[in-house]
């Protein structure tokens, strides 16, 4: 990483996130604690830092193993934990196969299209196993992948998308899915950075109303690939209505190829699954960080399935008979975690909503909620801010009833979780805010639903074998209750937590573990605390309030963005000499990016090109990294050493106070630039 890189911005999140008041406890539900998963306390202690690692023993048993681990956690390549060595696994046999003896009939997926007048396609664990096994049968025999090999996965949400991830996984092919909002540049560089061959796709998907065009997507994607001097071979095309094709791109001879064609050849067929490694690869996710290439957080098998099934059964509390609704999209961490693998592996009936919350008005989702009798719900704040909005008396008018809650993704205001709790909720359900990333497969902190009470805008203690520790800048220990904030780090390793960046140890070890490391000789864990590159308060009672990130990403909407990937597409634009974004604060979304930009000399400003810098930010990385608004200023403020003041930038978006700016380079373009972004 080059220095530059490594440069901090001035300013981070934290410095600017809502600093709310501790809140009183709320005790969940006696209705709740009656009949939970795990009600007895004694289970932090059985996963204390004393019994660590062989507590995990207790997730890891959850599953079915080909062949029991020798090793529980062997750190000989530190900071690279590997898991449960010894073991061999099937992902797919285990949310699958497993279940087909007593549950063939049950349903494992209800997927819901955002057309309401569609029906609800209720996919039983048996069709569930038939689908996989004839799309496994099409990427071992018309692909010729094998276990290893990578695939990217750019799909939106319906059914046939856990379907390939789980014949992906069937086969051990590492698959990357990669969020369907994204545009096909940012699908094409996550290709590259992968080595996939094949891409996955689907024609056409709903998103408010509209059926989207999703295919012409791939052909950008592909021809940026080629670019790169990489060859996509074959494009797998799912259709959103089999038999039908319902994007305007052409199908390219050769290259495209229908699934429901294919599936036609593979019919009956069955694939033994693989047993894989327990630390074999199951998928990579790509996220964003602090440079503008985005990394790929690489999961293993065997620690991942058994930490994402343990905190679906202790924290999510599902039950057999439950019916379960992540709202999250699967191409985040959540949708593969606590829509896809967790609930599966214990046998859960999972929902899948195609589109927007609020389409076509902020009651469908309890509309769904009713008809499915869902009694788990599970999003982020930002769709509840929305649903707030729009439709606060709506949930009162439908009779569903939720026993559990879950918050995910950014902090959760006080206000927002009370009308989550008594709107949503009715009262009647315990409310999870789980904080935790991309990078740690599963939950970090959350209130244990029965164990604990809630307490609004608190995310909770660290859940079950998870230990946070928060350090200042300096390496001291911030104590708990200190009421100072600081660098929210974890301890130890778990099973869940990814296994390094995908072909680069170099950047995991110096972003994750270099700045607190005890002894990088070391092959002791207890030497490794991992840093979350989140800044969090730690209240008496262990509870943490998590702040925001300390580094350049921002989290719109719930989707983290480095500000380094925007800035580098604004960069692509040939007028632009310089730019910068800060956070600022949106009633919805928590943030959103707002983008300065300093032209080269002798161009001048004007509206198209400030529309032509937000369009190469879409076209670049997608619709949700759009700023809220391009500012050509004249010139940026810098510090006498020439650095962009970005805390500067960002007091003037969010109307808060500059601070001394007597220092810098160039003082009066302060109120410049303020006069222009305030009218004042
Ligand atoms: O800043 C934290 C915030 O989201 C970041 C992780 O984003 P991502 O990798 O996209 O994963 C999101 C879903 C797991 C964190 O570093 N964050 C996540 N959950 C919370 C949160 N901030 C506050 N409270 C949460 N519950």
């Amino acid at each position: 990483m080059s220095g530059k890189e490594k440069e901090v911005t001035e300013t981070s999140e934290a410095e600017i996130a809502v600093h709310w008041a501790e809140e009183d406890f709320i005790y969940p539900p006696a209705s709740f604690i009656a009949q939970a998963n795990v009600t007895d306390p004694s289970v932090y202690d059985r996963f204390s830092l004393e019994n660590f690692p062989n507590c995990f023993k207790e997730y890891a048993d959850l599953l079915t193993w080909y062949e029991y681990w020798h090793t529980t956690l062997d750190t000989s390549d530190a900071p690279c934990w590997k898991w449960f060595v010894g073991g061999k696994i099937n992902a797919s046999y285990n949310c699958i196969d497993r279940h087909l003896a007593k549950n063939k009939n049950k349903t494992a997926i209800h997927f819901v299209s955002e057309v309401e007048t569609e029906k609800i396609e209720h996919i039983t664990y048996q069709e569930l196993y038939v689908r996989v096994n004839e799309f496994a049968a099409i990427l071992r025999d018309f692909c010729g992948l094998k276990a290893g090999d990578t695939v990217t996965l750019h799909m939106p949400m319906v059914a046939e998308l856990p379907i390939t991830m789980l014949a992906c996984a069937r086969l051990g092919i590492i698959h990357s899915q990669v969020f369907g909002g994204f545009s096909g540049k940012a699908c094409a560089d996550r290709i590259v950075d992968s080595g996939s061959h094949v891409l996955i796709t689907m024609d056409a998907y709903y998103r408010s109303g509209q059926l989207i065009d999703h295919k012409e997507k791939a052909d950008t994607a592909v021809a940026e690939v080629a670019k790169e001097n990489q060859k996509v071979d074959k494009v797998l095309v799912w259709q959103r209505y089999p038999g039908k094709y319902s994007a305007q791109t052409p199908m390219v001879e050769g290259r495209d190829f229908f699934v429901n064609e294919l599936l036609k050849k593979y019919y009956g067929t069955r694939i033994d699954p693989v047993p894989m490694p327990a630390e074999a690869v199951l998928f990579l996710m790509y996220t964003s960080g602090t440079t503008g290439k985005p990394k790929g957080a690489q999961h293993s098998t065997g620690g991942y399935l058994a930490y994402v099934a343990g905190t679906s059964k202790y924290v999510q509390d599902i039950h057999p008979e439950d019916v379960y609704w992540c709202m999250a999209d699967i191409g985040w961490i959540t949708g593969h975690s606590y829509i896809v693998y967790g609930p599966l592996a214990i046998c859960a009936s999972t929902v899948i909503y195609e589109g927007v919350p609020t389409y076509p008005d902020p009651g469908r989702p309890w509309r769904i909620a009713q008809d499915l009798d869902v009694n788990i719900f599970h999003t982020a704040p930002t769709a509840i801010r929305a649903l707030r909005k729009l439709g606060p008396d709506e949930p009162a008018k439908y009779n569903y009833h939720f026993k559990h809650m879950t918050t995910v993704g950014e902090p959760i205001e006080p206000a927002v979780w009370k009308w989550y709790y008594h709107a949503v909720g009715k009262g009647e359900a315990a409310i999870c805010d789980t904080w935790w990333q991309t990078e740690n497969g599963g939950f970090l902190c959350s209130t244990m639903p029965a164990i604990k009470a809630m307490k609004p805008g608190s995310a909770g203690p660290g859940v079950p074998g998870i230990h946070p520790i928060v350090y200042d800048n300096d390496g001291n220990v911030v104590p708990d209750g200190s009421g100072k904030a600081g660098n929210i780090c974890i301890q130890n390793p778990w099973p869940g937590s990814f296994q390094t960046i995908w072909r680069d140890r170099d950047r995991y070890v110096s972003q994750y573990y270099e700045k607190y490391c005890k002894d990088p000789n070391s092959k002791r864990w207890q030497d490794w605390p991992y840093l979350t590159g989140d800044a969090a308060v730690v209240a008496a009672d262990g509870y943490a309030r998590i702040l925001g990130r300390i580094d350049d990403v921002i989290n719109v909407s719930g989707h983290r963005l480095g500000t380094k990937e925007l800035e580098s597409a604004a960069m692509t634009v040939a007028e632009v000499a310089e730019a910068a974004v800060v956070p600022v604060k949106h009633e919805i979304k928590g943030v959103e990016p707002d983008m300065y930009i300093a032209l080269k000399p002798g161009i001048s400003a004007s509206e198209e090109l400030a529309k032509k810098i937000s369009q190469a930010i879409v076209t670049e990385i997608g619709a949700i990294a759009r700023p809220r608004n391009v500012w050509i200023v004249p010139d940026m403020p810098k510090t006498r050493s020439g650095k962009i003041m970005r805390r500067v930038l960002g007091a003037i978006s969010n109307n808060t106070d500059v601070g001394d700016v007597m220092t810098l380079a160039n003082p009066e373009i302060v109120v410049e630039i303020t006069k222009m972004v305030q009218g004042k």
